[in-house]
């Protein structure tokens, strides 16, 4: 499968949104990207569910929603009706991920596990049959434009020969500090989904950005 680009809307131009938007719908990004902090599980605030249904009122690609948030499964319901394709809550927020995971499906949502640097994929070894997807942090949570984590790279491989192994079809999605070097080396270690904040938004010609992405 050719990877998919979802670029993070964290990066856009907030008063501009609605162009930001149909430069998305216009683009050949595969799905839009959105994050959502709570300033407990990570030490910024985003925004919440008015922006995402504003968002998804005029979007005509999949959201792809990225919760960093303490308790998502609360959330479940407020995500599914603001029109989410992709719902993903962090390893670290969830004391009962399978019942989450299970909760997210029954809304008619794809479901995504998401994994802080420090969080070994080993431990996905249960769940991983659940998942429609893992989303690889390659940064701390929290704030765009960070420096890429280079251990990331061994951590898609090692998850890619997990999902092989197990003869599973679930995608890898890795989120922080893409940009056209470290997304080459993610796609070659088997990335999936390559998300990108400002690699996308504060580029000159934006569409082009999308595209130098998709040619990887
Ligand atoms: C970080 C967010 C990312 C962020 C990526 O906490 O999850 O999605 O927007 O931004 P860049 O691509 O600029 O690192
Ligand atoms: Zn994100």
């Amino acid at each position: 499968m050719k990877h998919l680009v979802a670029p993070s809307l964290l990066a856009a131009d907030f008063l501009h949104l609605a162009q930001e938007v149909e430069m998305i719908n216009e683009s050949e990004a595969d799905w839009l990207h959105i994050d959502v902090m709570d300033g407990v599980f990570v030490p910024n605030i985003s925004f919440g569910f008015p922006v995402l249904e504003a968002v998804q009122g005029i979007c005509r690609k999949p959201l792809d929603v990225h919760l960093m948030i303490v308790e998502p499964q609360k959330f479940i319901a407020e995500v599914a009706a603001a029109g989410a394709y992709l719902m993903n809550v962090h390893y670290e927020a969830c004391t009962h991920l399978h019942r989450t995971i299970g909760a997210i499906k029954e809304a008619g949502m794809k479901a995504g596990v998401t994994l802080n640097p420090h969080t070994p994929v080993a431990l996905l070894e249960d769940i991983l049959p659940d998942v429609d997807m893992v989303l690889l942090m390659s940064v701390n949570p929290g704030y765009g434009g960070q420096k890429f984590i280079e251990h990331s790279v061994a951590k898609v491989a090692r998850l890619k020969e997990m999902i092989v192994d197990k003869g599973l079809d679930t995608l890898i999605e890795v989120d922080g500090g893409v940009n056209l070097e470290t997304g080459k080396r993610l796609v070659d270690a088997g990335a999936d989904v390559l998300v990108a904040g400002n690699f996308v938004f504060k580029a000159h010609d934006q569409k082009q950005a999308i595209h130098a992405l998709k040619e990887l």
